[in-house]
């Protein structure tokens, strides 16, 4: 009898004993492996073979998983979460290897967290953000330059959700201001009333009016900043009424439920409870009747009684995972067409067999590194939110 796997999120435990499918890796110590000859290795045998190179890393390797990977890969997560849980996981793990399935910001805030011996890993570098690129760091700095023309810049703190580049983060930190994700947006908002008297929120402007308007901070005192205009397309006196400065970012995944999405899931299933995500617009947020993070989400849907009806609007994988889990549950997608975040689903198995075979000879592929100065300040952001808890 081999030794016993727990995968995350369930009690369910694997054996691995290595099956007489397990092929033998196809690498040299310390010459590492291409990725081509990984797309050509057949689907039904790469769950031995991840399970296998994974008995190999032993307490060398931690997987961690966003609650948007597809279920092939998630199955190998040691800890899957939203973004704030995958961080404590992440500043907390003592493993060699952090391998990150999940995407670009994550990994780069894993490495900012991560302890002086821990090397980050990302299966698939092209697994970007496209919210988190709507932030540029000169435009970010460009802004703040503008904003001091018109208000007193000490008085701003920068909040900048997690969906962030490694140098967003910086800047944050290095303005005195504090990360959040999307299940403490509205503490961190709050920790950030207490230290200033406008908030600079980055770079996602639904999650920052959702939050601020349930705070009770009124629409006309959350202006909107585009980058591409003069003082962000506002008048010096919106600025100075400001309480929240939205940047102009968004999620395409969350963008694409509407409030009509809403009323038709509604009309065609009496009774049904709407949960959507924060980064979905304000029209959709407000006719929700829940608003949680994938976490919260996930919670809500599992703590309900039996026999409820769901309509959520995040990504299809966490929809569809949900609806097989709970089989006494009925549980859709509020949008019938398929919701996917292409960069989260760009790590294969493949891409994450191909990762661990290659850390279990010592070739460390796909690092992600921020640099020095950067961690530095980003850590005080980040340490900010984790002080928070
Ligand atoms: P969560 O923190 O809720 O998991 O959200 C991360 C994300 O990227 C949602 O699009
Ligand atoms: Fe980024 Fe949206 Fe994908 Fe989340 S769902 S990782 S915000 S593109």
């Amino acid at each position: 009898m081999g030794n016993l796997v727990s995968i995350s999120g369930s009690s369910t435990l694997i054996s691995t004993d290595p099956p007489a499918t397990v092929r033998a890796p196809e690498i040299e110590p310390g010459v590492g492996c291409n990725f081509d000859s990984y797309l050509l290795v057949p689907d039904n045998t790469l769950d031995d073979r991840i399970a296998a190179a994974k008995v190999r890393l032993g307490e060398d390797v931690v997987i961690l998983g966003h609650h948007y990977q597809r279920d092939e890969v998630i199955k190998f997560a040691d800890f899957r979460g939203d973004s704030l849980k995958l961080s404590f996981q992440a500043s907390e793990a003592y493993a060699r290897y952090i391998v990150f399935c999940g995407v670009h910001f994550m990994a780069e805030s894993a490495d900012i967290l991560r302890r002086q011996h821990q090397i980050v890993v990302l299966p698939d570098l092209n697994a970007g953000c496209s919210m988190a690129d709507m932030a540029d760091i000169g435009q970010v700095e460009a802004c703040w330059d503008e904003l001091a023309s018109v208000v007193d810049a000490s008085k701003i703190v920068p909040v900048s959700y997690m969906n962030s580049t490694a140098a967003i983060k910086a800047f944050t930190g290095q303005h005195r201001g504090s990360i959040c994700t999307s299940s403490n947006a509205a503490a961190v908002l709050n920790w950030a009333f207490e230290n200033g008297e406008k908030v600079l929120f980055l770079p996602d402007e639904h999650l920052g009016r959702n939050t601020g308007y349930r705070m009770g901070i009124p629409l006309e005192q959350m202006i909107v900043w585009d980058p591409y205009q003069e003082l962000g397309g506002n008048t010096p006196e919106a600025v100075r009424n400001a309480r929240i400065i939205l940047w102009k970012g968004y999620c395409s995944v969350h963008q694409r439920f509407t409030p009509e999405q809403v009323a038709r899931v509604r009309r065609e299933h009496p009774g049904i409870r709407v949960i959507v995500h924060p980064e979905c617009r304000f029209e959709v947020a407000q006719a929700a009747d829940h608003i949680g993070s994938t976490e919260g989400i996930i919670k809500a849907i599992e703590s309900a009684p039996a026999g409820s009806e769901w309509a959520v609007g995040t990504e299809i994988h966490l929809v569809n995972r949900l609806g097989k889990a709970l089989h006494d549950r009925t549980v859709i997608s509020l949008d019938p067409n398929v919701c996917v975040c292409t960069t989260m689903f760009r790590i294969t198995p493949q891409h994450l067999l191909w990762a661990l075979e290659n850390l279990g000879f010592g070739n460390i592929v796909n690092r992600i590194a921020v640099d020095e100065r950067t961690r530095y300040y980003a850590r005080l952001a980040l340490d900010r939110m984790l002080a928070l808890r």
